[in-house]
């Protein structure tokens, strides 16, 4: 069967607040776009990606995709309509894996992504990279701390996560008709009553999203270089 690979990068990076939409700032001597596909296509060589980006986008170089099957698709309002599109524009079969990684995430191991599309092969589910919380948890009322929430049994939803491509377009078509905000796949695919299985991933799989975030991934790239 065909895996596939969708990279949602047709965000704006509003909480960057740079010139350009952030998987276009240079991270380590490349643009933070082709830093996540190259590490995705360290793992998934044989993987048919599937880019969102915005239709206004001018700063995307197709030279910087080292995938041999890919093509592009048009980012939607929200991340989830351009995962949406990009499930519309492929031609899958129901049983193939469809993995889904923000193009923010370009810290993600190879190791992750093999484990995560082994799990996501596996599970009818599918599965999702997560990491265990480990600070304490607060519940908020009128800017105080009204209580501390259990942290046991929570985790972070990193991404890659995957998904058989009939569930993932069952879930994502079901939250689209119920105008549910979905952030991630996992949570859209929870909502039609599947559990999918948490896959423990590196605590360096950074999303890149305020201006402070740029130095910590760069010393994460740096630290996996050693
Ligand atoms: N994304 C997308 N289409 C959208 C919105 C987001 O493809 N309409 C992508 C982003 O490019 C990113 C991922 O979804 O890879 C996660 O989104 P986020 O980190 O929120 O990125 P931005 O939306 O760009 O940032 P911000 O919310 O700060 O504007
Ligand atoms: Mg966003």
């Amino acid at each position: 069967a065909t895996t596939w690979l969708i990279v949602p990068a047709a965000g704006q990076g509003k909480r960057m607040g740079a010139a350009l939409p952030k998987q276009y700032l240079t991270l380590a001597g490349a643009p933070i776009l082709a830093v996540t596909l190259a590490r995705l296509h360290a793992a998934l060589p044989h993987a048919r990606l599937v880019l969102c980006l915005d239709e206004q986008d001018r700063w995307f170089d197709p030279a910087w995709v080292p995938f041999a099957h890919w093509q592009r698709v048009s980012g939607g309002a929200e991340r989830m309509d351009s995962v949406l599109n990009a499930l519309q524009a492929i031609d899958a079969t129901g049983d193939d894996v469809v993995l889904v990684h923000d193009v923010a995430r370009p810290c993600v191991s190879t190791a992750d992504v093999c484990a995560l599309e082994q799990a996501a092969t596996q599970h009818a589910s599918g599965a999702l990279l997560a990491m265990p919380v480990a600070d304490t948890m607060k519940r908020e009322s009128d800017g105080a701390s009204a209580r501390t929430e259990p942290r046991d049994g929570l985790w972070h939803a990193l991404t890659p996560q995957g998904f058989r491509y009939a569930l993932l377009c069952q879930a994502l078509v079901h939250a689209r008709e119920h105008d549910t905000l979905v952030t991630d796949e996992a949570s859209a695919v929870e909502a039609i009553g599947h559990t999918p299985k948490l896959v423990s991933g590196r605590r360096d799989n950074l999303k890149v999203t305020h201006p402070d975030d740029l130095a910590l991934a760069a010393a994460i790239l740096a630290a996996q270089r050693e």
